[in-house]
């Protein structure tokens, strides 16, 4: 998709899609600028499917639920989690083994984040493969083009959505009566103003950190292992200097971001570049062509391992700015470190079928085989 953002950016950088009905935007500045200006492009969308999500809220309830979660959700209760995180990744690039091959998604990509989030959430490790198969579910694309597909994955999400809600209430009952070290106990004892957080958002708000957080971090890491096995002489300089890897986390949330574009419905009518937004338009903000616009970035099409600055905007901006960037910067981190330490000569299988994951907004790989020495 990339070549393409260029000539869109320098074509049209604000324009209107007639088949998919709304605007989309290009360029660095003005990415930034509808991100930004929560005033004039509102997360709250037309389709309100069922629920009351941060991710979809404006202020003021947005700053209200925001800063209660904040609470439990703060620099330093994610740098806790390193540990157990080293943990969680040995433990499955134990499991590869000695093969010499491994499916990077299925066997450590994928699990990951979710092993991850049902611990930050207070979930036993007895139950996390019921957990797993759950979200799987609920983030599961669908492959076949075709109505009954569509359908059927849908109905399975229902009822997955309906039995991890029953599932993490029972939870909640459970840490109610007795809290723990996790962020259900933590959302449980917040407060502002004398004001809590209803067991109904808890719950909603677990559901979205599965929804936020998986998929994301899933192609974060993907993404960084596709760049590694891209460019062979990037993975020995990386392997050989462990301090490198901070900054090649941002830089392939830049080149490759996992979402691709954030989208905003307008307030008002606003102008942007000539053209008129009204009121009620949906705005998509392209994220992905903004982190390529060589008005911010030099040279943005190369991959600089260690690009400084590097104010890409894959975390969004403004007010809804990711609550979990800590915690996926840290998953990477780590999962990086480990990888290069342990797998030398990361390569993709030969002949291996690399596929796009459907979701447009996203940008990932369905499977990425690879093999190792
Ligand atoms: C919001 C990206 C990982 C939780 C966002 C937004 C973006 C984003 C672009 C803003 C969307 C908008 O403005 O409409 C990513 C990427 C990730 C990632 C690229 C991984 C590489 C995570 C993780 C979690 C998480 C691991 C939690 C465990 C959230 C939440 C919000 C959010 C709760 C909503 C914040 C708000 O509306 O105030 N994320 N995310 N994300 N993300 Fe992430």
């Amino acid at each position: 998709p990339f070549p393409v953002y260029d000539v869109l950016q320098k074509e049209s950088p604000v324009r209107f899609d007639i088949e998919r009905n709304c605007w989309d935007v290009f360029l660095y500045e003005d990415v930034d600028y509808v991100l930004k200006k929560h005033e004039l492009f509102s997360s709250e969308q037309r389709r309100m499917v069922e629920r009351e999500n941060l991710l979809r809220m404006d202020p003021p309830r947005h700053k209200q639920m925001r800063d209660l979660v904040n609470k439990a959700f703060t620099p330093k209760a994610i740098n806790d989690l390193a540990p157990r995180i080293k943990e969680i990744t040995a433990e499955l690039l134990d499991e590869v083994g000695e093969s010499g091959e491994m499916n990077m998604i299925a066997d450590f990509a994928m699990p990951l984040p979710v092993i991850v989030i049902a611990d930050l959430l207070g979930v036993p490790p007895e139950d996390r493969e019921k957990f797993k198969v759950w979200s799987d579910t609920l983030v599961k694309g669908v492959v076949e083009n075709k109505p009954e597909a569509f359908a059927a994955v849908e109905k399975e999400q229902v009822q997955a959505r309906d039995e991890l809600r029953d599932y993490l209430a029972d939870v909640l009952e459970l840490r109610r009566k007795e809290p723990h070290d996790d962020i259900m106990s933590a959302l449980l004892a917040a407060e502002i103003d004398g004001t809590k957080l209803t067991d109904s958002e808890i719950l909603e708000f677990s559901m979205l950190l599965l929804a936020a957080g998986n998929e994301t971090t899933t192609n974060l890491i993907t993404n960084g292992v596709r760049i590694l096995t891209e460019m062979p002489h990037l993975q020995k300089e990386v392997a050989k200097n462990l301090a490198l890897v901070p900054t090649m986390v941002e830089e392939v949330l830049r080149y490759y971001p996992p979402v691709q574009a954030p989208s905003r419905i307008a307030k008002e009518d606003v102008i942007l570049r000539d053209q008129l937004i009204k009121k009620g338009d949906a705005v998509v903000a392209w994220v992905a062509a903004a982190n390529r616009d060589e008005a911010k970035f030099s040279d943005p099409h190369s991959f600089i391992v260690n690009r400084k600055p590097n104010q890409h905007l894959t975390f969004g901006k403004g007010i809804h700015f990711c609550l979990g960037a800590p915690l996926a910067r840290l998953e990477a981190k780590v999962a990086f470190e480990e990888l290069l330490t342990r797998f030398h000569h990361l390569n993709v299988k030969k002949d291996a079928l690399i596929e796009r994951t459907q979701a447009p907004q996203m940008y990932g790989v369905v499977e990425y085989p690879v093999t190792f020495k």
